[in-house]
């Protein structure tokens, strides 16, 4: 049972939503249906003072869907369900510190995924999100249109292959996975599932070309799209506190870990909710 009727603020005029009043270790239907209401309006939710341990960060994960068990990502050891999102105080590389969804590689893309701060550094390490209907729906009619009828290529080689980012840097001994390199190929512009709305569906961590065009011929149009998909507008800025919770959709959102806190250590659980081929 929850404390009391759960509310909903916005985080910013443009992108994600606060839901207060409400336990996540046991919501009931009626704050079911407040969370999923704005999870779909508002592409990002956060919680506060939030006292989730590992099980019922799974139990309320499995309120949404399968759990999608990261193959890259340091897992945490006694529970599989969990990615360990970490930095350890030595190092200079952090995990997501580049606007990206997740997993849109996958040919059926992930839902969401569910953030929860285990250890934080006494400033930084904010996480901030961009709303994808928002720079859809900023686009010229005529970009639109082009848009439309392309399809993108996605992949996870840029990250995660043996050549790729973080098997190149000091975090490179926690992952794995290097030779579980595929692709999968999305509409530029997406129906969201759950919204019906239109979003923006290319990303700069894995996004390689359009289909049927070269990358050289890709590119100026692919950095045009994340230049202005990153507009301050659509964004919002969330700043963790012990307790804290994030709950993002991938498809509406991106996503950016500032790595801003050199010297200290910070940890948080991540859990992926598998997702829907997209149209
Ligand atoms: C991620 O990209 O999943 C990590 C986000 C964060 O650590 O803030």
């Amino acid at each position: 049972m929850s404390f009391q009727t759960p509310t909903v603020r916005k985080l910013s005029a443009g992108c994600g939503a606060e839901v207060l009043g409400v336990d996540l270790r046991k919501p009931s239907n009626s704050d079911m249906e407040i969370i999923r209401d704005a999870y779909r309006d508002y592409g990002v939710i956060f919680f506060r003072d939030q006292q989730l341990t590992p099980e019922d960060h799974i139990a309320f994960a499995r309120r949404w869907g399968e759990i999608d068990i990261n193959k890259f990502f340091p897992a945490n050891g006694e529970y599989p369900e969990i990615a360990e999102v970490g930095k350890e105080k030595e190092k200079k590389t952090n995990i997501g510190g580049g606007w990206h969804r997740d997993l849109s590689y996958d040919p059926s893309p992930a839902m969401g995924s569910i953030l929860v701060a285990r250890v934080l550094p006494k400033e930084g390490g904010d996480t901030l999100f961009s709303n994808m209907y928002a720079a859809y729906e900023a686009l010229s009619d005529g970009l639109k249109e082009t848009l439309s009828s392309l399809k993108a290529v996605h992949s996870n080689a840029m990250a995660f292959g043996a050549a790729g980012f973080y098997k190149n840097s000091d975090q490179s001994a926690g992952f794995k996975g290097e030779n579980l390199i595929g692709q999968a190929v999305h509409p530029v512009i997406i129906t969201h599932p759950l919204s019906g709305r239109k979003a923006l569906y290319v990303n700069p961590a894995f996004t390689t070309h359009f289909e049927g065009w070269t990358p050289l011929e890709s590119r100026p149009l692919l950095d045009f799209l994340y230049a202005h998909a990153v507009r301050p507008e659509f964004t919002c800025r969330f700043q963790w506190r012990e307790g804290s919770v994030a709950f993002w959709d991938n498809r509406a959102t991106w996503h950016y870990a500032a790595n801003d806190y050199h010297g200290s250590r910070r940890l948080l659980h991540r859990i992926t909710i598998g997702g829907v081929p997209l149209g």
